[in-house]
């Protein structure tokens, strides 16, 4: 059984920029600050900010806007995301970070368009119409990024706006120099090639850009001068017109109502315990931080370095059969946090998590069919189960001379969002639509059942699974961590934070580790293609139904996601990252 009936944009990303994991990749170090991210032009926007003076907040949204022009695939100002801050609390700065001291929460997810409603991706016998959710200017929500960008500066960052984000108007007015693997993926990419502007930016009208191009981005440049000028413009000016204007002329949704009624929201970290570290993850609409609360909470009860090494069998398998668990939760419960109740304390209860551990086999899997939730922790769940997901997006980590840190996860959904390209103002439109439920129980592309918490409502954020994060240890920072990757986004980032804190990987290490992932539902594990055969075969005894593309498949990469890590030394305060190996052209960098 293939675990992805057709194989996702991101998915196909990756297949130009993956290779096999480098066991010499070098851990980068750093005496004061660190800055890692997908694209090397921006992790340098953040060390050159933090170099003027700015606090990691500064940093990461001169790298927000700087992935916006040299990441088109998923960085942004058409789409939305989550951004994680934690001052530092080692010392007392002289210019702190956030005045109360306390770590903050951003969401900057997208709205539903006001006329947007529940069966709009059906036809008349209320089938799902394919790619209408995905392509096109009805898959677009109300951007929240230039919103939590801006806020984030406004009222964390030392520098202002219009300085941070120099960096990305210099790129996109000068322009920067391409690598083959981005020139490849984007002359080929059919959502790009759907709309004559995007076409016209990005495909040089059918005569791709070649690796050594130097590409330049005029339109972007003077969009985003005026942003820095006044952020408000993207909302309610004479922007929020063009968009608006530019949206409806394509049969899109977003009006400049929609547009003036949206707000980037601070919502409360949650805060999760594993092993003495505390972990400081992302709320709703975020599914991802609850998530790995819950797996967390379920893993706390074995000691998984004795199970065995890194990508064991035995690890694997426990790992798996919380994540099992954990999800069937998610798709049963959480929604936007604005219109539903998610019973976050009962899936964080930690006597929940020792009920869960009773119904875990020692040595074989349980079948997803099979598992029963323990009675008497939870609400009843709502009629039908919810959830749905997909990809490309991007995460970036910053730790600043202080030892503030921001842990950043935004996106366009998939890679390069809706394809739209509003035309003179040379940014992508997201298509994060697709994120809600088009059809109430209805498996989507990730065969995950969708239902009515998650519907598509006027105003309502579709759930995310980003999961931008953040570890201390006795109140010192250790971990930043996050990574883009879909429903595979919590697996990913807590098997970083378990190949460190269990395993002793370094950080470069636990960036680059196989990946494995189960979601509950489909019933299959699936496995990077690097990951161990050995072991997977020794999993497949155990009872798991397995998916693992062959060394062989060009066409399937066979991989996902982008850690982008950074740890801090518990006892020399050094800095050290981990930027994956997956992805050619990023860069972790400090000083
Ligand atoms: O918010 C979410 O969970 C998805 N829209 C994220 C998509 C994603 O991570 C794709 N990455 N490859």
């Amino acid at each position: 059984m293939r675990f992805w009936p057709a194989l996702p944009p991101c998915f196909c990303l990756l297949a130009t920029t993956i290779f096999a994991q480098n066991p010499d990749a070098k851990v980068v170090r750093a005496a004061h600050v660190m800055v890692t991210s997908v694209h090397h032009e921006a992790t340098d926007a953040g060390v050159e900010i933090l170099r003027q003076g700015g606090n990691a907040v500064d940093a990461a949204v001169a790298v927000g806007f700087a992935l916006a022009v040299v990441y088109p695939q998923a960085g942004n100002i058409g789409g939305g995301g989550f951004m994680m801050i934690r001052p530092t609390t080692d010392h007392h700065p002289q210019k702190p970070m956030a005045k109360d001291g306390k770590p903050h929460f951003i969401d900057f997810r997208e709205k539903a368009p006001a006329a947007a409603t529940a069966d709009m991706y059906l036809d008349k016998n209320r089938n799902i119409v394919k790619g209408m959710s995905t392509v096109g200017y009805k898959a677009s929500g109300v951007p929240g990024t230039v919103a939590g960008l801006a806020l984030a500066e406004r009222k964390y960052g030392r520098l202002g706006l219009k300085a941070v984000m120099q960096p990305a108007i210099r790129l996109a007015r000068e322009g920067y120099v391409l690598t083959d693997a981005e020139c490849s993926y984007w002359g080929r990419n059919k959502t790009l090639a759907s709309n004559a502007e995007s076409r016209r930016i990005f495909q040089r009208n059918g005569h791709p850009y070649q690796g050594g191009d130097r590409f330049i981005q005029p339109e972007l440049a003077k969009t985003l001068e005026r942003i820095a000028a006044d952020p408000s413009d993207f909302y309610k000016g004479k922007m929020a017109a063009q968009i608006a204007k530019g949206m409806q002329a394509g049969g899109g949704l977003i009006t400049t109502t929609d547009l003036a009624a949206y707000e980037a929201k601070e919502r409360t970290p949650l805060v999760g315990h594993y092993r003495g570290y505390e972990v400081l993850t992302a709320p709703p609409p975020s599914s991802g931080g609850i998530v790995m609360i819950e797996a967390l909470n379920i893993l706390s009860g074995y000691d998984l370095a004795k199970l065995g090494k890194d990508r064991s069998a035995a690890q694997v398998h426990i790992i798996t059969e919380a994540f099992r668990r954990a999800y069937m939760d998610r798709n049963d419960y959480l929604g936007d946090p604005d219109f539903n109740h998610n019973p976050l304390k009962e899936m964080a209860n930690p006597a929940y998590a020792a009920a869960w551990r009773k119904s875990i086999d020692p040595v074989n899997a349980t079948p997803s069919a099979k598992l029963v939730r323990p009675a008497g922790f939870m609400p009843p769940p709502p009629k039908i189960p919810s959830a749905p997901e997909s990809q490309q997006t991007t995460h970036f980590s910053v730790v600043d001379a202080d030892g503030n840190a921001v842990s950043t996860t935004y996106t366009l959904n998939f890679t390069f969002g809706s394809g739209i390209t509003i035309p003179g103002l040379g940014f992508l439109m997201n298509d994060e639509m697709d994120d809600f439920t088009s059809k109430i129980g209805a498996p989507n592309g990730f065969g995950l059942i969708q239902g009515p918490a998650n519907a598509i409502g006027p105003g309502h954020r579709p759930l995310s699974c980003m999961s931008p994060t953040i570890v201390s240890k006795d109140g010192h920072l250790r971990l930043v961590l996050g990574s883009p990757g879909g429903s595979t986004i919590m697996t990913t980032v807590l098997n970083n934070l378990i190949s460190v804190v269990d395993n002793g990987l370094n950080i470069q290490q636990s960036a680059d580790a196989p990946r494995f992932h189960h979601q509950y539902l489909p019933d299959v594990l699936q496995l990077e293609k690097t990951f161990p055969r050995d072991v997977a075969e020794q999993l497949r005894k155990r009872g798991y139904t397995i998916s693992q593309q062959t060394e062989f498949d060009e066409k399937s990469p066979g991989t996902w996601g982008d850690s982008e890590l950074i740890e801090m030394d518990a006892k020399t305060g050094e800095l050290m990252s981990g930027h994956d190996s997956r992805r050619t052209y990023g860069k972790a960098a400090g000083y």
